[in-house]
């Protein structure tokens, strides 16, 4: 599976303006248990640079952009979020980073499980190590 992964989400616009809604389980592939959103951060500031062992996450940039780096330990990809309709979904054991965060940037994110300090993997090495030593247990498994 692709490390980036894009959900498009309904804008229902009138003369009024727009509405974007996220039903848990419905537009996100999880029951919603956490909403955090970030914002007022600098152009030279790095966020995230870290992967969770179990949570599940998809950010929506309600404004402006910024630009994130995904990271499997198999796949680096870089990716711009720019638009209020798109959710990427981060999946656990994904090395997350963002970055380039226009002046207005506002970055939503849902997740599946309150915050937990203990979910968080902050060393890339070790992130490496653990994300190529599953591959492998998976692979023998399968062969
Ligand atoms: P941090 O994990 O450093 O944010 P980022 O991943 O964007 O770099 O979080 C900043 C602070 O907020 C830190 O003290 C932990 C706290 N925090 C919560 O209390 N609850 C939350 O849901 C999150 C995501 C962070």
């Amino acid at each position: 599976m692709s490390v980036i992964q894009e959900t498009h989400l309904i804008q229902r616009k009138d003369s009024r303006g727009s509405l974007v809604a996220i039903e848990g389980l419905v537009d996100v592939a999880f029951d919603i248990k956490r909403i955090y959103y970030i914002s007022g951060t600098g152009t030279d500031v790095r966020r995230g640079c870290h992967a969770h062992f179990h949570l599940k996450q998809m950010a929506v940039c309600v404004q402006g952009s910024c630009r994130f780096v995904l990271d499997n330990g198999f796949e680096r990809v870089e990716h711009l979020l720019d638009n209020s309709a798109t959710g990427l979904v981060i999946e656990p054991m994904v090395w997350h980073e963002m970055y380039d965060f226009s002046p207005d940037c506002v970055l939503l994110v849902l997740a599946d499980a309150p915050y937990d300090k203990a979910d968080y993997l902050h060393d890339y090495g070790r992130f490496i190590e653990l994300a190529q030593s599953r591959a492998g247990d998976v692979n023998r498994l399968v062969a």
